[in-house]
């Protein structure tokens, strides 16, 4: 099984609550459930973890660093103004995959610029939930011997 860990950011945990009509009405613990069982099928071991703090983000990156194959990252607001959590992606040495629940480039300008994107290996935005399970396996691919 291959180790990764899949990451929140702030406000995550509200999730099923906080504006459905824009993030879903999926709790993260439901979320978490489902990207662990999806993991299972593509061979993968599903940590998750989730913060509200930049610097809990960072340590959770710092310390995959040592244990994990790969990230699937939804920095949250942090997306948007984070060069501390840029450094720290650009810093570990793994792949990250950069997820959004919704479709940033289609909200408000300032939802537009990434300063994580140009560090990760992709991103995928606008899915729901499913945008982390497609994040796992963009993240899987990367094992593949097929390239
Ligand atoms: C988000 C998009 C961000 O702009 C926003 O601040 C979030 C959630 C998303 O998953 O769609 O907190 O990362």
């Amino acid at each position: 099984m291959i180790p990764v860990l899949v990451l929140h950011g702030p406000n995550l945990n509200l999730l099923g609550t906080r504006e459905p009509q824009v993030y879903g009405a999926v709790t993260l613990e439901e979320i978490d459930r489902r990207l662990r069982e999806a993991g299972e099928g593509l061979g993968m071991e599903v940590r998750t973890f989730q913060s509200n703090s930049e610097g809990g983000l960072i340590d959770a990156l710092q310390e995959a660093r040592n244990w994990a194959k790969g990230v699937v990252f939804n920095p949250g607001a942090y997306t948007h103004t984070s060069v501390a959590l840029r450094d720290a992606v650009a810093a570990i040495g793994i792949p990250v995959v950069e997820v959004h629940l919704s479709n940033v480039q289609a909200r408000e300008e300032f939802r537009r610029i990434s300063m994580i994107a140009p560090v990760c290996k992709g991103s995928i935005a606008g899915f729901g939930w499913r945008s982390y399970q497609l994040g796992l396996q963009a993240l899987r691919g990367l094992w593949e011997v097929d390239g």
